[in-house]
């Protein structure tokens, strides 16, 4: 039997499963019911200390299928802001929830304007509930930012450094930051938030997107009275550029707790996050879609892998395929070295891309 357990930041998970921030945890009782199926840990939906400057849109949801077969959802784009819910309830439910699940790691999302005064209240009170952690949403790409929230710091260095360094002074819990992927370097705002005094790094938050268009009305989707506005992209289709993200973070970033998300759905999905640096994996999507039921499959898929592998604990697996990254000269030269005193010279590229296009292209792809 293997050893599903970590201990991140300090904190012991039973598991490397967590619920993302959204729709999964948006109240108490969800949270409890995804414990009692066997989560290791539930971020709650953001929260804010006045919600009733959040007014979510109906729709606010849009999907991208697989060609062919509509049932299949790749990509996911959300208009959605951040919890809707009084702050007071959610002091009572996280409260609860941890009395209900003390072994389970709850870890409150928060968010606020970029005012001190305003990001101390909101750790103070939060933490008096009991929660493990706090996770700061400096990545929300849409509606936030019009009141310079969410990926508006997140995309600002210096702005994630000065209100980490707040968060900081006054916890008595780990943080991490949640990080955004709408950026060239994800590891400015990473760094700055370790300098700022993060304990961990979450990454990725929504890619910012247009899902499409509706081909009869003209009008983008998700369409509201006629109109949209750009969402974040999510699901399997975006996990390719959480993996890139999660590694480059890990890299630039090795003493931090990395929690990896983007798109996971399976087993396998979430090892290779666990694989380029992450400790723990969340799912925000997947459960969405799924239900929380995925869990099972989850933990019994790690812990094949595991067996396969020989791992006797996550920590074990945490990395292992970081060192496997080179620039594109390194490739080439490893490339050069590996062919060396072979006959055969490389094939002229004017060779290619002339027969059948599809052939070439899966000999590129090594099939
Ligand atoms: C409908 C929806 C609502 C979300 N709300 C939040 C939120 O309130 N706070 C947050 O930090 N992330 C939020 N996210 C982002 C997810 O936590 C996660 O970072 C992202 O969706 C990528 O993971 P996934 O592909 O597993 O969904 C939301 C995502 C979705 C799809």
């Amino acid at each position: 039997m293997v050893d599903l357990g970590i201990e991140v930041c300090g904190i012991r998970h039973v598991n490397p499963f967590l619920l993302a921030s959204g729709p999964p945890g948006t109240n108490g009782k969800v949270i409890q019911r995804s414990f009692a199926l066997g989560w290791g840990g539930a971020v709650c939906k953001t929260l804010s200390l006045d919600s009733s400057k959040v007014v979510n849109t109906v729709p606010r949801y849009g999907k991208l299928t697989a060609r062919g077969r509509p049932g299949e959802v790749i990509g996911f784009e959300n208009i959605e802001l951040i919890s809707d819910r009084p702050f007071a309830a959610w002091l009572e439910e996280l409260a609860e929830c941890k009395r209900a699940y003390p072994e389970r790691v709850l870890i409150a999302s928060v968010m606020e304007e970029y005012r001190k005064d305003a990001w101390v209240e909101i750790v103070e009170r939060v933490q008096q509930t009991g929660v493990d952690a706090l996770e700061l949403n400096f990545s929300c790409p849409h509606g936030l930012p019009e009141r310079r929230m969410g990926a508006a710091m997140g995309m600002d260095p210096e702005i994630v450094e000065e209100v980490t360094g707040w968060v900081k002074q006054a916890a008595r819990v780990p943080i991490y930051a949640k990080m955004t992927p709408n950026v060239t370097d994800p590891t400015a705002a990473a760094l700055a938030a370790v300098r700022g005094g993060a304990d961990g790094l979450a990454a990725i938050n929504t890619v910012l997107c247009v899902i499409g268009v509706d081909l009869d009305t003209l009008r983008p989707l998700p369409t509201v009275e006629g109109c949209s506005t750009p969402g974040g992209y999510s699901g399997p289709a975006i996990r390719p550029i959480a993996l890139r993200h999660v590694m480059e973070i890990a890299r630039a970033c090795p003493g931090a707790g990395i929690s990896g998300m983007g798109g996971i759905e399976t087993a396998e999905d979430a090892v290779q996050f666990l694989l380029l640096g992450a400790h723990t994996a969340q799912v925000c999507t997947g459960a969405m879609l799924h239900g929380y039921e995925i869990i099972e499959g989850l933990c019994a898929g790690l812990a094949a892998f595991m067996e396969r592998h020989g791992f006797r604990g996550v920590a074990d697996i945490v990395g292992k395929s970081l060192p496997y990254f080179t620039t594109h000269a390194g490739l080439v030269e490893r490339q050069r070295a590996a062919r060396q005193g072979k006959a055969a010279p490389p094939q002229a590229r004017d060779d290619l891309w002339q027969g059948d296009i599809a052939k070439e292209t899966r000999g590129l792809l090594g099939e």
